[in-house]
This record gives C-alpha cells, structure tokens and sequence, in this order.
C-alpha cells in the first residue's frame, strides 16, 4: 500500500520502488513512529479536530498494532517488504486492524515532521542509552587509575621516552577525554529534545494543533519554532555523529597505545584471551583485535558523519528525499558505538599489567633527566646552561652504557667541575624514578598523591 496514488495512473516500477524504499532499516524507528501517532492522535481528539471516540479506536489500535509488529520482529515474520518506509506500514496495518477511521490519523500531519519526530524520540534514548555507557567506562577507568597510582612507567612524546609518570596518571587523561565526551553528548541532548511534531509538510497546518500538549506529551523541552526549520533541520543528527565521532577518536587513540603496550617490544600489559584472536598460521600470536577493530571501526563512524554533512550540504528547503540517507549511516554509528562501549572495559579489567616493565622502561633513557636539570636550576644556574650541562651528562653516560643515577662521584665531579660541588646523596635523591614522579606535584601532575586526590575528587561524578 501506497500512502499516496490519488494523482497517479502508472504504477511505480518495481526497481524502483525498492530504490525507494527505507522500511529495510527505517524499521528500526518501530515504537518510536507508534509513539508520536499516539500523542499526535490523543492531541486530535483533546482539539475535536477528529471525535473522541475515533480517537480512542485509533489508540487503541495502535497499541495492539505494536505489540504485533514487535512480536513479528522478533520472530523474523514481518515483511519488510510489504510497505515503502515505517510510517506507510503503520497507517497500512492499522486500517487493516481497525478499518477506515486509521485514515484519520494523518489529520494535520506529513510524513515530513512525522520522520523528523521519529529521529528526535529515537536519538534521545539512544543518546541517553550511550551516556549510561559512558559513565560506567569512565568508572572502570577511574577504578582502574586508582589501583595504579604508584605504578610508575615511561611518558612519551614523539613516541620518545620523556619523563616519568604513573599508569594510574595515563589512564585518567582518558577519564577526562571521556568525561568531555559524556558532557558533549548531554549537550546534544538539548537540541535533540525538540519537537518538530506540528510543522506538517512544511507549513504547519489549517488545523488548530496543540503543538505545545504534543511535546509535553512526548517528553519535550519545547516545540519548535519554526515549520520549515523543523521539518530540514538534521544538525542534530550531525551533531550526535559529530560527538560520537570524537568518542571514537579517543577510544582509537586508547586502542593506538593499548595495542603498542600489549606488543612484546613493550610488554607493559598483557590482554586476557577473551579479548584476543590466534593467527591461522603462526601458532604464537595473540592479536589484540579488539582494540585494532575499535581503532579502525572509529573511520566508519566518521565517515557516517561526512556523508551526512556532504547529503545535506547543498539541499534546499525543506524535505528532500536526500534526507532519508540520515538513516544507515546513523543507525550503523550508534550499534557500532553501542557495541564497543560495552565491550572495551571489560578488555581493560581483564588485561594484566606488568608493573616491573614499566618500570623498568621509566629507569632506562634518561627520563630523569629533567629532574636533574631542574635541580640545577633550582640551585641558581640559569635552566638554558643546565639543560646544556645535562645533556652531556647524558651523552657521557651513554658512551658508558650507564644511566645518570649510575654515575660516581668521579664522574660527577668532572662533568659539575667549576659549576656546583657535587651532592652525591641529593643527586641520588633526585634522580630515583618514584622521586621524579612525586616532584611532578602541579595540580594534574603525575605525583602520587596528586593523583590520588583527583581520583578521589572525581568519585563524586558518580553519586547520582
Ligand atoms: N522515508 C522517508 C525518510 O526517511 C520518510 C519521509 C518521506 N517524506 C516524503 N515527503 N516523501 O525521509
């Protein structure tokens, strides 16, 4: 069934009539569409735009009519073929249920605001869904980041050892991205929880909607303000992608790190079986694919966000059928999302943590060595000649195959002759790792107990 046809006399060739359809994932909006014909109807009968009683057919219809569809769903029996998008199937199976007075529904209402309505509804549990998720990978994060606090390793940039810093510190730049992330989407929320319902085709309608009892009735903050806007408007699905997006490129970045900490070449962590794959050929691998599928998955998320900003870039006011391709991409993104949400922390409480590598790997290249020239600058030699004296305290070391705290006295004396008597027990002092991390005490830093006490600021975020 066709919800058009008045003005047609051909029908609509077959091929194209399945180019044209969206029921194959539009199904996907199923209670969603039921649930705003049904504050869309309750609104006609309040109004007497159509009587109470056909009203209270209509709803009852719908109801009975969802239950259906979502037992045919489960049991794979609903043809998804049988209608051309989600709201033709409806309004078809509803007159098939109820008779003629289903034809009332549509009073005051287009496809148009009805399609952009279902992506709102749809969004905001999604969105509200992914919150949630967040919020517990951020917990495991931060319990995770607490039992590592002391657990000092390398920092890196360039992928170059830099300086010391703790696995409970590493860990918790991920909270925070993360943490951003959550607030990003609760923003979001904001502009998906409008409602277009009411903006018809395009201009509204000659009947006297109650716009305002719709949204209250659908959980709204307000009605839109405007019809054309309402109905073309899509920003807040490209925002949704564009939040998730940066969700992805954090989790990529995590996966990135996780997948060189698990590679023999660090062996700073080790991934539980569970979350690892074999080799078809090569009886010892162990392949983080996971974390690899997260990371490459990320351009599949950010590609649904290009499409849709390239579909919409050049359309016209108000609907065009180019809109419909707001769907896949969207759907693709939040199952996809959905899906590593709930799976990433689990690899990540699972996953052993070799704190001696790390360790070790924080006491061999020199990642002390800003300490030292800190040390001589706190000591009054201008940090320019102490960065120079240190780096051929470096290089005298490493033409021994030595680190700085491996040093002796001789060897100290000869590089500070004629710059600073030599210490040899501050030297020792300054040069240990554990003493290194802890110096780094600016708010942020990397020292123990300023670690610990964010994590202990940050166990408010979940006192709900
Ligand atoms: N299946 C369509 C979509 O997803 C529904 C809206 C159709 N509106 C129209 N005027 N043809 O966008």
């Amino acid at each position: 069934m066709k919800l058009w046809g008045g003005r047609f006399e051909g029908g609509i060739s077959e091929k194209m009539d399945r180019f044209n359809a969206s029921l194959p994932f539009d199904i996907n909006l199923l209670e969603y569409d039921i649930e705003g014909s049904l504050a869309h109807v309750k609104m006609l009968g309040r109004e007497g735009i159509i009587s109470e009683s056909e009203a209270e057919k209509i709803i009852l219809g719908l109801k009975e009519l969802k239950a259906e569809l979502l037992e045919e769903l489960e049991k794979d029996k609903l043809d998804l073929s049988q209608a051309e998008d989600i709201h033709s199937l409806v309004e078809m199976r509803l007159t098939e249920k109820i008779g003629a007075v289903a034809g009332k529904l549509h009073t005051g209402r287009s496809r148009n605001d009805q399609v952009a309505l279902d992506m709102r509804l749809y969004l905001r549990d999604q969105t509200a869904d992914i919150k949630a998720l967040i919020k517990a990978f951020m917990k495991v994060l931060l319990e995770l980041a607490g039992e590592h606090t002391e657990t000092v390793m390398p920092g890196y940039t360039h992928l170059q050892r830099a300086q010391a810093l703790t696995f409970g510190h590493h860990l918790l730049a991920y909270y925070f991205k993360l943490k951003r992330d959550y607030e990003r989407f609760e923003d979001a929320e904001k502009r998906i929880n409008v409602s277009p319902l009411g903006s018809g085709a395009l201009a509204g309608s000659s009947f006297k909607l109650d716009r305002e009892f719709t949204a209250k009735e659908l959980g709204f903050a307000r009605a839109c303000e405007n019809s054309l806007d309402g109905v073309s408007d899509r920003d807040f699905v490209l925002e949704f992608l564009a939040v998730a997006s940066n969700l992805m490129l954090h989790l990529s970045r995590l996966s990135e790190e996780i997948i060189l900490w698990n590679a023999a070449e660090f062996s700073f962590i080790e991934l539980a079986d569970q979350y690892t794959t074999g080799s078809s050929i090569m009886p010892q691998k162990k392949n983080p694919d996971l974390a690899e599928l997260v990371r490459g998955k990320s351009g599949r998320v950010i590609g649904s966000l290009n499409q849709l900003m390239i579909t919409i870039k050049g359309l016209p006011l108000a609907y065009n059928k180019d809109l419909q391709e707001d769907k896949e991409g969207l759907f693709d993104s939040v199952a996809t999302v959905k899906l590593i949400l709930e799976l990433y922390p689990e690899m990540l409480k699972t996953m052993k943590v070799n704190k001696e590598k790390m360790k070790k790997a924080a006491e061999t290249g020199f990642l002390n060595a800003t300490e030292l020239a800190d040390y001589l600058a706190a000591e009054g030699i201008p940090f320019r000649k102490a960065h120079q004296i240190v780096g051929k305290a470096v290089l005298f070391a490493a033409e021994k195959d030595k680190e700085l705290e491996q040093l002796n006295l001789e060897d100290w004396q000869s590089l500070f002759s004629g710059i600073i008597e030599v210490d040899q027990k501050k030297l020792k002092e300054i040069l240990a790792v554990e003493a290194a991390v802890n110096s780094h005490a600016t708010k942020g830093g990397p020292a123990f107990k300023e670690t610990k006490r964010v994590i202990a600021e940050e166990r408010s975020f979940f006192d709900d």
